[in-house]
C-alpha cells in the first residue's frame, strides 16, 4: 500500500489521539502516506479527507477527545452511503483505512472491507464493551473519572450522612460500574449482567447505617435504569431519601491516562502492520496482556463479558 487513512467514529475516547497518532507516524515510518478522514463516516461520504504530516499530530498525545473529530452516521449505514465512500477515498488514492471506534463502527469497516476496502478496526471506547480485547483506549481514562467523582461524593455524603446513587456511562456493559464501584469502595452496584434485588439492596443500605456508615454509594449502570428512576424506587419501597449525580459526558473527556496513551499507540501502530500485510477484516486488540489481531466480525457477534469476579469481590467487602 502506498497511502492510507485514519478515522475516528462513534462515541469519542480519551486516547482516541494518541492512536491518531502512532497511525500517522508508523505509516510515515514505513515510508506510506497517510489522510485523515474529519468527522468519521460521515466525512468519508463528504470527502473531507486531509494529508497528514508527522508535525500533524504533534502536540495530542495528551489531548482528549479526537482531533480528527466524531460523527454518528446514518448515511453510511445504506449501500449508497458506502459506495460513495469508498469512491471518496479511491478518489485521494486511499488503499487501506484505519477506524478507530466501538462495535458500530466496526461494522461499518467491516461492510467496506467486504466490498473490497480493507479496513482495521482499533478499539475506542469508554464502555470496555468490545469482544476480543480485554481493553478499550479510553476505559481507564474514563474509569479514572468516575473515581475521582466518587470520592468527592463521598466527601459531602459523610458530611451529610447520606446516601447517593450515581449513573455511570457504559451502554449496555457494566464494566465501568463495576470497577469504578470496586475502586470507589461502593456499597452498592447495579450492572446490566447480574440481575437486582431492591430489597436486598435496601437491606444492605439498612444494616450499613445501623452500623454507623456515615455514608453509603450506589453505582448504578445506564444499561440497568437512570439515577432518579433509581432513588423513586428507593423512596417508595423503603422511604430512604437519596441523591443523584449523573455523571454523564464528563465521563468522555479529559486528558487521557497513560495507560491509555500507551494502549492507543500499542493499537495505532499494530493496526498499520497489519494493514500493510494487506490484510482487511482484523481487530486489534489486548489479550492477556498481548496485543493481538483477530477476525473483526467476533468484535460485535460475539458476546462480550464483564468479569465478573469484581462483581463478586465487591460484595464482599462492601459490608
Ligand atoms: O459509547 C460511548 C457512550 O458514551 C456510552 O457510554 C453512552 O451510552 C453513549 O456513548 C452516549 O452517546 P451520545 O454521546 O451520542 O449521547
Amino acid at each position: 500500500m502506498k497511502k492510507i487513512g485514519v478515522l475516528t467514529s462513534g462515541g469519542d475516547s480519551p486516547g482516541m489521539n494518541a492512536a491518531v497518532r502512532a497511525v500517522v507516524r508508523k505509516a510515515i515510518y514505513h515510508g506510506v502516506e497517510v489522510a485523515g478522514v474529519y468527522s468519521g463516516y460521515q466525512g468519508l461520504i463528504e470527502g473531507t479527507i486531509k494529508n497528514l504530516e508527522a508535525g500533524d499530530v504533534g502536540d495530542i498525545i495528551q489531548r482528549g477527545g479526537t482531533k480528527l473529530y466524531s460523527a454518528r452516521c446514518e448515511e453510511f449505514r445504506t449501500e449508497a452511503g458506502q459506495l460513495k465512500a469508498i469512491e471518496q477515498m479511491k478518489k485521494e488514492g486511499l488503499e487501506g483505512l484505519v477506524v478507530i471506534g466501538g462495535d458500530g463502527s466496526y461494522r461499518g469497516a467491516m461492510a467496506l472491507t467486504k466490498r473490497g476496502f480493507p479496513c482495521v478496526g482499533v478499539p475506542g471506547t469508554i464502555d470496555n464493551d468490545i469482544p476480543g480485547t480485554d481493553y478499550t483506549i479510553g476505559f481507564d481514562t474514563a474509569l479514572n473519572t468516575v473515581i475521582e467523582a466518587i470520592d468527592k461524593i463521598r466527601d459531602t455524603a459523610t458530611s451529610h450522612e447520606r446516601t447517593f446513587i450515581v449513573e455511570v456511562m457504559g451502554r449496555d456493559a457494566g464494566d465501568l460500574a463495576l470497577w469504578a464501584g470496586l475502586a470507589g469502595g461502593a456499597e452498592t452496584i447495579l450492572i446490566p449482567e447480574e440481575s437486582y434485588n431492591i430489597d436486598d439492596m435496601i437491606d444492605r443500605l439498612q444494616k450499613g447505617r445501623k452500623r454507623g456508615k456515615r455514608h453509603s454509594i450506589i453505582i448504578v449502570a445506564e444499561g440497568v435504569m437512570g439515577g432518579n428512576e433509581l432513588k423513586a424506587l428507593i423512596k417508595e419501597k423503603a422511604d430512604i431519601e437519596t441523591r443523584v449525580s449523573v455523571l454523564g459526558h464528563i465521563q468522555r473527556g479529559g486528558s487521557p491516562t497513560a495507560r491509555d496513551r500507551v494502549l492507543g499507540s500499542l493499537f495505532g501502530a499494530r493496526a498499520v502492520e497489519v494493514l500493510l500485510e494487506g490484510v482487511g477484516g482484523r481487530a486489534i486488540g489486548m489479550k492477556n496482556h498481548q496485543v493481538v489481531d483477530y477476525d473483526m466480525t467476533e468484535a460485535f457477534t460475539a458476546e462480550h463479558n464483564a468479569d465478573m469476579s469484581l462483581y463478586t469481590l465487591s460484595k464482599e467487602l462492601a459490608i
